[in-house]
């Protein structure tokens, strides 16, 4: 899972690569690399570590006047994080750079060294350009690059410059995203995302899997399975966001402390005064819905789980909720009738991608919750409700999760008003607690405070349980989620009523329990679970409106008469106390270790 650039222009292309590939770092950021084409004389550089490495080593180098350039941020899938390893990758004349994983790398690398040809890197990568050069030998370029796809499986988005061909990039996209834009400069654009474009490019075409071709400054060939096709180019109409911190200490804390203005535009134009409603999806969807399946990973899997409750209980339909690595292997029995969910907030990553191409393929009618518009999963989708939480830089989900509990909690009443399920009074109850969202999401400075100051407790200790009932129980493991992230501490979240089954056995002092009990949801149920573990010694933090005398440390949350606001408010918290903990212990809070922000690999 990479990021990659390219440009065709007069511009500096060092810039315009560089200010790209920041764009892109959320991807993947353990190395980086550019190549810039000009004067028929090929120039690169690779660096190991964040893009401020590239950009330093990149400091003297100049380059304005006609010209190509690839740029690549790289998340290593095949091979350490090194400079031979990372991108662009090179022959005796061409370069390339490449997002995904090539399954037949080695079949075809043991192939292009029996013919001599010599490889540096550990990629998978590689063998793409040392093919093409192999494919060079009796083909012009375009039928070198052709044959070159022809022979790789699995997933890409790759660019390819070629002194062979020194005015063309040739492109190619297959199950990862890739996007090219052109303006009126003649100038040509390409990206992993739309991103890195806004603000140069004017028009954009989200490439099909399985396209390929070529891009000059003034001519653009896609083909798909041997013919050219028409080009279909899109009004690129986002305005770039701010990407300041505006005055935070990390994107994460912006994005927490957003969540109550974006909040607003979730619920904008769906929460009327005695009916929910989506735009772009009609009464009718439901028809012939009797059961609904949701996939997802991570975070994302976490607000399905919670939706889980909300259908069941609201709407009173049979609900499944599987992660979608498992469920793409699984062979599930899919019957006509399931609605199909996907969540992501990318709408890029693989798993989740799979399992939609499962259900679709099984004839299912298929539904996004998704963040990014003209992600592959919303196009693939029947249909998407977008989140609409705009772009999420910290790599810890804190918004996405929110937007999508606020898009599912509406989807659950607007499926039981539909099947009948619930009464006039119940729904403009939920519409009334539904407004006061904005107003919950509000991070009250005091608790914020409070909770820098108790972070210092909680830095050491062999681990953390997260434990909840019910909505709840998905909130402990997306907090615990969230502190393993970015504080790399080992935390679980449990069912408040399982920890008797066994996790109760690690109990004591240095075992640290963050309790959620909310006044609404089995306050009592989850009382005697968290006295049980404090009289074994535990150091209980606990959550909750009602003070609770046993906790060592207590955060009082407002008094709310509905679960969800209590969820929600509780949430908010969970996010602060992994953010303060991760700045106490100097962690890179936007980048932890190891992660990328959308994972476009298995
Ligand atoms: O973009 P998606 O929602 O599909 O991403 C799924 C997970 O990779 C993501 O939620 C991940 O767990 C986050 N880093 C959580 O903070």
């Amino acid at each position: 899972m990479c990021g990659i650039v390219g440009y065709i222009g007069e511009q500096e292309k060092k810039k315009i690569i560089l200010d790209g590939l920041k764009e892109l770092e959320y991807r993947g950021y353990d190395s980086a690399g550019m190549a810039v084409l000009k004067d028929d004389e090929i120039t690169h550089f690779k660096s190991v570590g964040k893009l401020e490495n590239l950009a330093k080593k990149t400091k003297d180098f100049e380059s304005i006047g006609f010209g190509l350039a690839i740029g690549h941020t790289r998340w290593a899938t095949h091979g350490k994080p090194t400079e031979l390893n990372a991108h662009p990758h090179f022959g005796k004349f061409s370069y390339i750079v490449h997002n995904g994983i090539i399954e037949n790398y080695q079949e075809i690398k043991k192939e292009l060294i029996s013919k001599k040809y010599n490889f540096l890197s550990q990629t998978d990568s590689e063998v793409i350009v040392h093919l093409f050069e192999e494919n060079l030998k009796e083909n012009e370029p375009f039928i070198a690059f052709e044959k070159t796809i022809n022979t790789l499986q699995g997933t890409y988005a790759i660019l390819l410059m070629t002194k062979a061909e020194p005015n063309k990039i040739f492109f190619a996209k297959n199950l990862v995203p890739l996007i090219i834009g052109k303006n009126d400069k003649k100038e040509v654009f390409f990206g992993s995302s739309d991103t890195p474009l806004i603000g140069l490019a004017k028009d954009v075409i989200y490439l099909n899997d399985k396209d390929y071709g070529y891009a000059q400054k003034d001519n653009i060939v896609i083909y798909n399975g041997k013919k050219p096709k028409s080009l279909e180019w899109n009004k690129l109409s986002i305005s770039k966001l701010s990407a300041q911190k505006d005055g935070y200490r990390f994107f994460m804390e912006k994005e927490i402390y957003e969540q109550s203005s974006i909040s607003n535009e979730t619920l904008m134009g769906r929460v009327l005064k005695d009916d929910i409603k989506f735009e772009n999806l009609e009464e009718s969807f439901f028809d012939d819905i009797n059961e609904i399946k949701i996939c997802a990973c991570g975070t994302s899997f976490h607000a399905a789980l919670t939706s889980s409750y909300l259908f069941e209980r609201i709407s009173k339909i049979r609900v499944s909720v599987e992660i979608a690595s498992e469920f793409r292997y699984k062979e599930s029995l899919l019957q006509k009738g399931t609605l199909f969910i996907v969540i992501s907030q990318s709408g890029e990553t693989a798993d989740t991608l799979q399992a939609l191409k499962i259900a679709k393929k099984a004839g299912l009618k298929t539904l996004a919750i998704c963040n990014v518009d003209n992600s592959s999963i919303v196009r693939i989708s029947d249909k998407t409700l977008l989140t609409r939480a705009g772009i999420e830089k910290g790599v810890a989900s804190t918004k996405a999760f929110t937007t999508q509990i606020l898009v599912l909690w509406m989807l659950s009443l607007k499926l039981a008003k539909n099947k009948g399920k619930i009464s006039k009074a119940f729904l403009e109850n939920e519409i009334k607690n539904l407004l006061k969202v904005p107003t919950v999401l509000k991070v009250d400075e005091k608790i914020h405070e409070k909770i820098r100051r108790l972070s210092k407790r909680y830095l050491h200790g062999h681990g953390f349980f997260f434990i909840g009932r019910d909505i709840f129980y998905p909130l402990a493991l997306e907090g615990a989620l969230k502190l393993k992230e970015i504080s790399y501490l080992h935390a679980e979240g449990y069912p408040s009523g399982e920890m008797k089954h066994g996790p109760i056995a690690l109990a004591d002092s240095e075992l640290f329990t963050v309790a959620l009990m909310p006044k609404n949801t089995l306050y009592e149920k989850t009382k005697s679970n968290v006295e049980e573990l404090s009289a074994r010694d535990a150091t209980i933090l606990a959550i909750s409106p009602k003070t609770f005398d046993i906790a060592d440390d207590f955060i009082k949350t407002k008094d709310h008469d509905h679960p969800m606001l209590e969820f929600l408010e509780m949430g908010v918290i969970l996010q602060l106390l992994s953010l303060e903990i991760s700045i106490r212990l100097g962690n890179d809070v936007d980048m932890p270790r190891n992660l990328a922000k959308s994972v476009t690999v298995e």
